[in-house]
């Protein structure tokens, strides 16, 4: 990345009337969480099928809870980075013209002070009742194997899209808005090949965005943004403010 791409990057932050931003694992990774993919991501050791699936589930809830129960441990010791912070402040700075679409179910961008954000596959720290669907706030570490329902008694999943499964209309209308309204889209730590989140960037372009990734490689969707800034997202989005 030259200096010149850094400075374009910075003088299109400060002066986009509406900025929306996609975030993925990457943007996490620098807190010590695993990312999917890649050398040590989770899918390297780990079979999404076996355990990421309603199948899966139905077929073994006590080994998807205790997956769960393994990676809500390992969060729980992990704080927000200095890119989660720098979002948090970009939002802080333009409430009204600012929308966090993440992929990522850690909630550190929470954690962080984002308010303004949609978590379109979910969070590890809600569990969501299979029985009456209530959902709830829960963050106990760890949890009892096949944890159940406090209103109704039958058995609680995590609150979190698995594969398979469709995005809730709600965060797709909210994505779709925002994608379609902002004139600059920030693409942060996505390997981009995760549908819907992979085709959020042709979104933002078809309706006149810049759109500018942020990654440590390039990814299938470097072609089409106008710009690729590679590096850790811990040391690039705060230079970005
Ligand atoms: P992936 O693990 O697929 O991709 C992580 C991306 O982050 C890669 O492109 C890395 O190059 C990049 N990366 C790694 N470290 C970085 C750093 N320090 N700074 C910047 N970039 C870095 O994660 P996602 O794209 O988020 O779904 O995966 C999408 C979905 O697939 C996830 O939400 C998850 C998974 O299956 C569910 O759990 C439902």
């Amino acid at each position: 990345m030259s200096p010149e791409e850094l400075s374009e990057a910075r003088s299109r932050v400060a002066s986009a009337q509406a900025i929306t931003v996609l975030t993925g694992a990457g943007i996490s990774a620098d807190s010590g969480v695993p990312t999917f993919r890649g050398a040590e991501g989770l899918w390297r050791s780990y079979h999404a099928e076996d355990l990421a699936t309603p199948e899966a589930f139905e077929r073994d809830p006590r080994l998807v809870w205790e997956w769960y129960n393994w990676r809500r441990e390992l969060i729980a010791t992990k704080q927000p980075n200095p890119a989660h912070l720098a979002l948090a402040e970009l939002e802080r700075r333009r409430p009204d013209t600012f929308w966090l679409i993440t992929q990522n179910v850690d909630g550190l961008h929470r954690t962080a002070g984002s308010q303004r954000l949609s978590e379109i596959h979910g969070n590890i720290w809600k569990v969501r009742c299979t029985v009456c669907a209530v959902i709830t706030d829960n963050h106990e570490t760890p949890l009892p194997l096949l944890p159940m329902c406090r209103q109704c008694g039958n058995l609680l999943r995590p609150h979190i899209v698995w594969f398979g499964e469709s995005l809730w209309e709600e965060d797709l209308r909210r994505c779709d808005e925002v994608l379609r309204d902002c004139d600059l889209l920030l693409v942060i730590g996505t390997s981009g090949v995760v549908y819907p989140a992979a085709g959020f960037a042709s979104i933002a372009k078809e309706t006149g965005a810049m759109v500018i990734e942020i990654n440590l490689e390039t990814t299938p969707q470097s072609g089409l943004v106008d710009l690729s800034l590679q590096g850790r997202a811990k040391d690039l989005v705060p230079l970005l403010l």
